[in-house]
């Protein structure tokens, strides 16, 4: 049933384009509008719509932190993603017109079941964004938008981080285009580009081996840290999750802004750190603020580890390592930048003898706190 592959992580990780084709697949149609009449909610609520708030956990909350960068840039509505956990003991402030998005894979997490079931109490919309079909979380939600990543087997969620990164992007592309605004034009562009973006997902992970080699390199390593900004920054915090709960090692991620706030102090020769580029084109104040990012941290005797799109020459100086992905919109890269972070972590956690499919002190579906 793992198809050949040693572990189930590996199977799911190289069904990643067939779950981001399949999460798109009858979502938008031949003259590029989208197409999510399975949500029921009606046009006229999300134009009204005048906040939304995103609860999730682990993974799941870092594909709600995209979204949040997403939906504020596409639609102008202000949006906040917070761990499900942390929302449902707090005193939040929701009302009709707020849309709370609950992710969850499983459907089943308890902190993001109550955390909607706080929302739905105070007139809050729920809309869910879930891979299990019929679970409690999307059965108690007003609405659900169901990622099609199929089952998900392995406790480190990646296949279905993937796909709900794009439930998240038609989520916040749909209400751009339902309630209109200034950027008309470039979400028709970017809905295209996620239309073929399964094609991408492929290329990345046709060119994983060094990846692999690398890993494998720096399985004595006690510290990994990720660095990224704007969408990268939450791929950095994902990098690190997958290496904590597979590798058992530290790991941490950071936004490349604070370095010099604290975390820069960590630095010392030898230590491993990811880094993130966004794309030089889109918005290219981000892509020179994390150049100079790299340069700081080089200097202090990192061991750059660069992720950055194809074609992008201004990092190869500073970079130790480095791994190329293609180009795609800058919101989008999470969808490729994320991928060599994954088959890094499975391969260190192999490396190091640990368990891949069922990581030690975990559970695949948090039911309890
Ligand atoms: O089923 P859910 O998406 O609600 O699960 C949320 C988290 O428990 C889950 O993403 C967890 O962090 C994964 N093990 C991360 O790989």
């Amino acid at each position: 049933e793992k198809g050949g592959y040693d572990y189930f992580m590996l199977k799911e990780i190289a069904e990643q384009p067939k779950a981001v084709a399949d999460t798109l697949l009858g979502r938008i149609d031949e003259s590029g509008r989208l197409a999510l009449d399975e949500v029921h909610i009606p046009d006229h609520v999300l134009r009204e719509i005048d906040k939304v708030v995103i609860v999730a956990c682990g993974t799941a909350y870092h594909a709600g932190m995209i979204a949040k960068y997403a939906i504020e840039h596409w639609t102008r509505v202000p949006c906040e993603t917070e761990l499900a956990s942390e929302f449902r003991y707090r005193d939040p402030i929701l009302d009709q017109r707020t849309l709370v998005i609950a992710i969850s894979q499983s459907g089943e997490t308890m902190d993001t079941l109550m955390a909607l079931r706080h929302a739905r109490e105070q007139g809050a919309k729920v809309l869910a964004i879930c891979n299990t079909n019929g679970s409690t979380i999307p059965r108690e939600s007003d609405a659900v938008l169901y990622t099609h990543a199929g089952p998900e087997v392995a406790v480190a969620s990646t296949k279905a981080f993937l796909t709900q990164l794009v439930a998240c992007y038609l989520v916040a592309l749909y209400l751009g285009q339902v309630r209109g605004t200034k950027w008309g034009d470039e979400i028709d562009a970017v809905i295209r580009e996620l239309s073929q973006i399964s094609t991408e997902v492929e290329k990345v992970l046709a060119t994983m081996e060094p990846v692999r080699e690398l890993a494998r390199s720096l399985a004595e390593k006690d510290t990994v840290l990720f660095l990224g900004r704007h969408v990268g920054f939450p791929v950095a915090l994902e990098g690190a999750l997958k290496l904590k709960e597979l590798a058992y090692m530290h790991a941490e991620g950071f936004a490349a802004g604070e370095l010099k706030h604290g975390p820069i102090a960590l630095i010392e020769d030898d230590l491993p750190v990811v880094v993130v580029v966004p794309s030089p084109r889109g918005r290219s104040v981000l892509h020179d603020k994390i150049v100079s990012n790299i340069q700081e941290i080089r200097a202090r005797g990192a061991r750059t580890i660069v992720i950055a799109e194809e074609g992008d020459e201004t990092v190869v100086p500073y970079a130790d390592h480095l791994v190329r992905v293609p180009a795609t919109p800058t919101l989008l890269q999470p969808l490729v930048a994320t991928v060599p972070l994954q088959v890094f972590a499975c391969e260190l956690a192999t490396a190091r003898g640990n368990e891949v499919d069922q990581p030690r002190n975990l559970a695949k579906s948090v039911t309890v706190e």
